[in-house]
């Protein structure tokens, strides 16, 4: 095996069995509250959104709630937006006076959701912006993204991008010293050119693997949330990544790359439609839509990024807590289905989903169905069957209407196969020989 996948596997060993995560959008956005492009799509200068910056001052922001509530639902890990492409930081750097410390914040708030976190025993990521529209020398106009790009008065002819390169290196470079163990650094995202060595991606990814010789890194340094970069080759670079990042999307058939291996991937995915906080949109997934989307990641050897935008005051919204307290009780009786799980090699049946864990497949039966359940499995493959929610014994007799289908197993519910027991997605464990 290529030697970049063999230390890939070995780094990711971790990631590939929590697979739930929380993804955290923090930032100055969450006052204007309307997501965390505001400023571009609204093309908003920095003089015009610096009123957000004299104003921030979360005085209800707790992180130790915040990472209650990530467990509660399962996940076990959470990566946060230490910058985000408007460039404002919540960490305190050297390098810029723009960051949370200099706001009526007054506080390192990375530090304290690192600390919150790794106190309830979840793994750690910070997503860094490699796109700055407060940084004077990223390039403003004729920019695909940024909010000045329409104004030739904002031309390019004075910044020089190295000195945007040295910032970016040198912050990058203070998460990973001043914050202890990293788990995860979540770079965002590459677009046109834009992309691999123009941000010095080699010099990065040494540096980033130097200092925190574990860590994950994501795979936009080549790509954004649309295509994949060299990680789906047979040849992937050296900063093609630990992991692909499809964005608001489930894989069709998971992720392979050109020679069939098994690629680490994360569906990163938002509960209504936005990243940041938007206070008009109500437009929530629902628990059961969350569940299955998990599972659906699951049965392709995937993991879920669900993120959530708290709100200017520090709060995850109300909708977002419900939900993901849902999504919990779901786990906490059906975890096993999903931690250290994948695909099961079996063709998708009609009525759910598999996953599966060494020799228990696990069938996550979505749809009633009129009579039993049919298996693409020998009879004597199977060895018992429970509900995995109680551990009540379920039946695997043929029923008396399918003696003609005898290469096949069958699972009931006790001869009742409607309404489900759980509604959301129930969970049959079926230990194979
Ligand atoms: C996109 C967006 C961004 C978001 C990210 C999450 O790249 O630019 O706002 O942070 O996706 O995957």
């Amino acid at each position: 095996m290529h030697d970049i996948i063999k230390a890939r596997t070995e780094r990711t060993r971790w990631f590939s069995d929590a697979r739930f995560g929380m993804f955290i959008h923090w930032g100055l956005y969450a006052i204007p509250a309307r997501g965390e492009w505001v400023r571009s799509v609204e093309r908003i200068s920095n003089e015009d959104y610096q009123p957000y910056f004299a104003e921030f001052n979360p005085t209800r922001f707790d992180p130790k709630a915040w990472a209650r509530l990530a467990k509660e639902a399962g996940m076990r890990y959470a990566v946060l937006t230490a910058k985000h492409h408007d460039g404002f930081c919540l960490f305190d750097s050297a390098l810029t006076d723009y960051k949370a410390t200099n706001t009526p914040a007054g506080r390192d708030l990375v530090r304290e959701f690192l600390d919150a976190f790794r106190a309830e025993g979840l793994k750690v990521g910070l997503y860094y912006s490699l796109l700055d529209w407060h940084h004077p020398d990223y390039p403003h106009y004729g920019d695909r993204n940024h909010p000045m790009r329409d104004d030739p008065a904002c031309g390019n002819g004075n910044r020089d991008f190295n000195r945007y390169l040295d910032y970016l290196h040198g912050q990058v470079r203070e998460l990973l010293t001043n914050y202890g163990k990293l788990d995860i650094i979540w770079f965002d995202f590459s677009y046109d050119d834009m992309a691999g060595e123009t941000w010095r991606a080699t010099d990065l990814v040494r540096m980033a693997r130097t200092l925190q010789p574990g860590i994950i890194i994501d795979n936009r340094l080549e790509s954004g949330g649309e295509s994949y970069g060299s990680i789906v080759t047979s040849s992937p670079t050296y900063y093609s990544g630990d992991f692909a990042s499809p964005e608001q999307m489930v894989p069709p058939a998971g992720m392979t790359d050109e020679n069939g291996d098994p690629i680490p991937w994360e569906a990163c995915m938002t509960l209504n439609d936005h990243w940041g906080y938007c206070a008009a949109d109500h437009h929530y997934k629902d628990a059961r839509m969350v569940v299955r989307n998990l599972v659906e990641c699951v049965s392709k050897n995937g993991n879920l990024l669900l993120n959530v935008g708290p709100d200017a005051k520090g709060e995850i919204p109300e909708e977002s807590v419900k939900i993901l307290k849902e999504v919990g009780r779901w786990m906490a009786k059906n975890g096993e289905s999903v931690y250290g799980c994948g695909g099961s090699g079996l063709p998708k049946p009609d009525w759910g989903r598999f996953t599966c864990k060494g020799n228990t497949l696990y069938a996550h039966v979505m749809e009633e169905n009129v009579n039993a359940y049919l298996l693409d499995l020998l009879p004597e493959q199977v060895e018992k069957v429970r509900l995995l929610a109680n551990g009540a014994e379920m039946s695997l007799s043929r029923p008396w209407n399918a003696v003609t289908i005898k290469d096949k197993s069958f699972f009931t519910f006790w001869g009742q196969s409607f309404p489900l027991p759980d509604e959301t997605d129930t969970v049959v464990q079926l230990t194979l020989k």
